[in-house]
């Protein structure tokens, strides 16, 4: 059953997975809503990937739901294939193919017709700029072109809603860029988009709104403007003895009255993201 008039394209309730007695995720409620960029973010092991995975139809989830445009990814395994597009954590196209059977398994798989099916293979590699090496086995690309052969393929069949995971891992500064600029052309042209990063940055310069996840749990959402807020816009840095210690503000003067009462070197900054994450809890993003 498609309920029409949704907005909400991805809807989680409770969502749960276990293996044995880890419990990768835990309870996730949360819901995205048609051209937005959600990036899910949170250290090694907090459940991003399993959590994209069962969204992804790759795994079953242990109990709760999840709708894909209305769509259960329990049961409607045919509908929900059709509205996403799925790049994964690790580098899954066929290396003794070029660029273009990549693409045209893909389309086949999806039962793209012929005429049509050209056409778009040679309107994504344009898109990710790999025109000029269609014809190259894909064993010869760099990480970057790699990875934007996989975005290409998870646009063959016109999705709705692309999952990235771990879009920008690996790859230098200028790459990361060309990965950001391609999802923002894909979001303005109306893509939704829900990403996993390990990258601060990556969430607060591209992501509408931030999920941290941590020992499988939704521990914070909202904006990355939001998330700073809750901590502190303003944060006092002071050194002593071995650790920095943090202490978070809502306003500059605030922060300013506070440091001058230090002893030491002090830092008064603006909040990032990272600095949400470590005071929700207590570790770093990157272990
Ligand atoms: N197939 C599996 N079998 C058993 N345990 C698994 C499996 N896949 C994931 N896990 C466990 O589930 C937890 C969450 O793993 P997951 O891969 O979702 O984390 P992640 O947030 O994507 O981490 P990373 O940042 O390292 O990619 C971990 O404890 C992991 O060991
Ligand atoms: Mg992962």
């Amino acid at each position: 059953m498609k309920f029409l008039g949704v907005n909400k394209l991805i809807e989680i309730r409770q969502l749960t997975k276990q293996y044995g007695h880890i419990v990768a995720v835990s309870d996730l409620d949360l819901e995205i809503k048609e051209g937005e960029i959600f990036a899910l973010l949170g250290p090694n092991g907090a459940g991003k990937t399993t959590t994209i995975r069962m969204l992804t139809m790759l795994t079953k989830p242990t109990s709760g739901t999840a709708l894909i445009n209305g769509y259960d990814v329990t049961r409607e395994l045919d509908k929900v294939k059709k509205e996403i597009g799925v790049v994964p954590q690790h580098m899954n196209l066929d290396q003794e193919l070029t660029a273009w059977e990549n693409l045209e398994l893909h389309g086949r798989l999806y039962k793209i017709p012929a005429t049509e099916r050209r056409k778009r293979i040679e309107e994504l590699l344009q898109y990710v700029e790999l025109e000029d090496r269609a014809r190259e086995l894909v064993s010869r690309f760099s990480g970057g072109m790699k990875r934007r052969l996989m975005i290409a393929r998870a646009l063959m069949h016109w999705p709705k809603v692309l999952f990235l995971d771990e879009p920008t891992v690996g790859l230098d500064p200028q790459t990361r860029r060309k990965i950001w600029d391609l999802i923002r052309r894909m979001n303005s042209e109306g893509m939704t988009v829900l990403l996993t990063t390990h990258y601060i940055e990556e969430a607060e310069i591209l992501c509408h709104r931030v999920g941290i996840m941590d020992k499988g749990k939704l521990i914070a959402l909202g904006t990355p403007g939001e998330l700073k807020k809750r901590v502190g816009e303003v944060v006092v840095e002071t050194f002593g003895g071995k650790d920095t210690g943090y202490k978070f503000f809502a306003t500059r003067e605030e922060a300013l009255a506070y440091a001058s009462q230090v002893d030491g070197d002090v830092l008064i900054r603006e909040s990032n993201l990272e600095d949400v994450f470590v005071e929700l809890t207590g570790r770093k993003v990157v272990d």
